[in-house]
């Protein structure tokens, strides 16, 4: 199909267009199958068109399709809202709000620690990922391509080095990078918020660094600054748990929630300590169709499908294969650019680089499109854009899992 109509800002990873999916495989329009490991990029732990969350949507539709919660208040949003609190596994009472995206949460995210802390500066991490709108473009750790060309960014936000055993910086590095800032670039207490990923996405499937995260929560509390962590993508069962922030042993002022938060429907979420959520003026929170009563009721069938055993059971039974497959493949000596796995549970990432340890991204483009044309569908992600992140979703069948890797092993073998 032509792309003619479609923007060309938007990046395509895969020109193909699809046609229909089941749990972890989808159809082009051709007929061709694919099996999925991006899971249109970690929204679909639950896989394609699960039965829980297809009957959830198809009931509501049939009884409200849209009411603007500021205007009147819904079931689905209030019924949602009140297991999303439950399943937060904090010790403070959770209140939130719902929003369309990820990128508006982080936006509201931001809002909202200004009405709290009457501050404005924010702390982001090199690396990371938190949305394409104009404020959260400016926290992301990364330039091209979504810094490019669109002017000043709405500040003032700073960055710090993301620290972890993934990409070798050590917690005490960047925690004289954090007294550098202190004493260099700014007064601690014009500092309204830390912003982190517990698991960096779009930077890699890099872990953060406990110790760094136990540090910096106690610095935070301190300062009297908030702690935002970014679940976006690392929850909802991706790392094994509920969320990636309980393996750090800290409790976040807010969470920011989306993509696998409603089993493919767009609905994103600001949750955290009740008090922090009601600092702006009436109105300044909401919007027409933030949670949606379609999207809404697409989360609660997802969050009856997620329990704890069953996140634990799917984020083991994934990580062990890849685990296992991936050391299997070092052992062998199977491809020269296999480098190091990277991230926690079922959120891995496996590096390609040359033999002098550079990012090897032109192999990872090769790889992309020997993968895809074997009938896998892969991403990639980095700040060079050579790190595959695995993504499948986590009810994938064991079998189609290996298949998958199967494949996969097959490419690798392939790369020049
Ligand atoms: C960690 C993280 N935060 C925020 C976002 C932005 O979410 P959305 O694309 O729904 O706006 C993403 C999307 O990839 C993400 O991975």
């Amino acid at each position: 199909m032509s792309h003619a109509t479609i923007s060309q800002s938007i990046s395509i990873v895969h020109p193909i267009s699809l046609s229909h999916g089941k749990n972890a495989e989808v159809w082009d329009t051709t007929g061709k199958r694919y099996i999925d490991f991006v899971g249109g990029i970690g929204v679909l732990n639950l896989g394609h068109c699960h039965p829980g969350v297809v009957e959830a949507i198809r009931e509501q539709a049939t009884k409200l399709t849209h009411y603007a919660f500021n205007a009147v208040p819904h079931a689905p949003y209030l019924q949602l809202m009140e297991r999303l609190s439950a399943f937060i596994p904090v010790s403070y009472p959770v209140s939130g709000m719902l929003t369309n995206s990820g990128a508006e949460a982080a936006e509201n995210a931001l809002k909202i620690v200004r009405g709290a802390t009457g501050r404005t500066v924010v702390i982001a991490f090199d690396g990371a990922f938190h949305g394409r709108t104009l404020a959260t473009l400016n926290l992301n750790g990364k330039v091209a391509p979504y810094k490019q060309k669109v002017g000043v960014l709405p500040g003032p936000v700073y960055h710090l080095p993301y620290p972890s055993a993934d990409n070798g910086v050590t917690c005490a590095e960047a925690l004289k990078a954090m007294d550098r800032l202190f004493s260099v670039e700014i007064d601690v207490s014009d500092v309204a918020c830390f912003i982190i990923e517990p698991v960096q996405g779009e930077g890699g499937f890099l872990a953060l660094d406990i110790e760094f995260a136990q540090a910096l929560r106690r610095f935070c509390d301190t300062n009297h600054i908030l702690l935002i962590a970014d679940e976006i993508q690392s929850g909802f069962g991706r790392t094994g748990q509920r969320f990636a922030f309980s393996r750090l042993g800290i409790e976040p002022d807010l969470i920011l929630l989306g993509k696998s938060i409603a089993g493919g429907v767009p609905l994103g979420a600001v949750v955290g300590r009740k008090p922090l959520l009601d600092n702006l003026p009436k109105g300044g929170l909401g919007g027409t169709y933030s949670g949606n009563p379609i999207a809404c009721a697409g989360a609660l069938a997802t969050l009856d499908a997620m329990t704890d055993a069953h996140l634990k059971t799917w984020g083991s039974q994934q990580e062990e294969a890849i685990t296992r497959r991936y050391h299997a493949w070092r052992t062998q000596g199977l491809c020269a650019y296999l480098g190091r796995m990277t991230g926690v549970g079922a959120m891995r990432g496996i590096e390609l680089v040359n033999a002098d340890g550079t990012p090897a991204s032109k192999q990872l483009t090769q790889l992309l499109e020997l993968a895809r044309d074997a009938g896998l569908l892969l991403m990639p992600s980095g700040k060079s854009r050579h790190i595959i992140r695995l993504l499948a979703p986590l009810t994938i069948e064991p079998a189609v899992l290996e298949e998958g890797l199967d494949i996969l092993e097959a490419c690798l073998r392939q790369l020049a």
